[in-house]
């Protein structure tokens, strides 16, 4: 058999340029650095989530790359919502290539004590917001695409803090991964894969108290908490044709947390 090189160096093959991306939970945390991430790669960027100014704040970082951005201020339990975020990227740029499902709520506290109701909350914003927001983008991606399903360590393992809702909404993200990449990828062009961030310092992690966040950050290898900008190679690898033949996988980026 014989072996023909690619027509495109690696390096180019991480590029996004004239590809427009979807980023989800864009007003805070890692969602404001995955859509900077995106634009540095190239990629028109539409920033979703319900607060409207903060999304004009990461409007202005997309922008300071020389990239496009719209806002289009969205509740990820609205399928209404989910659907209008499509539509407004179609409407402005024409095509979409790129979803990451990175919005999400986590609360800390134990079972028993869990106000009534919060179980499925969680589970409505987690998961399926992401199964709302999947759905809606891959009837869009007639090119093909990449959507990226922002799990976390806790899908596998405990940190000790409980947190029993969000742990099994990230598992569940896991399965629908899986599930997706399955029935896409083949049919449609459209890879889905997860990350499992380990511990980043946002506001999510602000619910952590000091006894809380020592012990996890005993247990880094790399002795540190995450920043945001640790996920970037991760989520524009898995963007970009540089991952071409990955899907249905998960890469954890935990400074080794998981390993400990
Ligand atoms: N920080 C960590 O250590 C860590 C570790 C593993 C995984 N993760 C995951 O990484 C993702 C980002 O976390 P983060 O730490 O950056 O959290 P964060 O700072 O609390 O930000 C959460 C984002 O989700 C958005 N969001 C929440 N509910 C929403 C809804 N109903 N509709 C639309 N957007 C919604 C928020 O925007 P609005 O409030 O404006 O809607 C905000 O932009 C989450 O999925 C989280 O589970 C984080």
């Amino acid at each position: 058999m014989t072996y023909t090189l690619p027509a495109a160096g690696i390096l180019q093959r991480f590029g996004l340029t004239g590809r427009v991306a979807i980023v989800s939970g864009a007003s805070a945390g890692l969602g404001v650095t995955i859509a900077r991430g995106l634009a540095e790669a190239g990629a028109d960027v539409v920033l979703a989530a319900r607060r409207a100014d903060r999304l004009a704040e990461t409007a202005a970082a997309v922008e300071a790359t020389g990239r496009r951005s719209l806002v289009v201020p969205t509740d990820i339990g609205s399928v209404d919502d989910c659907r209008r975020v499509v539509e407004a990227s179609i409407g402005e740029f024409g095509r979409l290539d790129v979803l990451v499902n990175n919005a999400g709520t986590g609360e800390v506290g134990p079972a028993h004590k869990q106000p009534s109701g919060e179980f499925d909350r969680t589970l409505d914003i987690n998961l399926a917001g992401a199964y709302r927001l999947s759905v809606a983008a891959a009837a869009a991606m007639t090119d093909g695409g990449s959507i990226i399903n922002i799990s976390s360590v806790l899908a596998f393992t405990t940190a000790g803090i409980p947190q029993a809702a969000y742990a099994a909404s990230k598992a569940g993200l896991l399965g629908l991964t899986r599930d997706l990449a399955h029935q896409w990828t083949g049919r449609r062009g459209i890879r889905v894969n997860a990350v499992a961030p380990g511990f980043f310092a946002t506001d999510m992690t602000e619910g952590y108290d000091a006894h809380m966040e020592r012990r996890v950050a005993d247990r880094i290898p790399a002795g540190r908490l995450g920043s945001a900008d640790d996920l970037l190679g991760a989520i524009v690898y898995l963007a970009s044709d540089a991952s071409r033949y990955v899907t249905g996988s998960t890469l954890t980026v935990d400074g080794g947390f998981m390993i400990s």
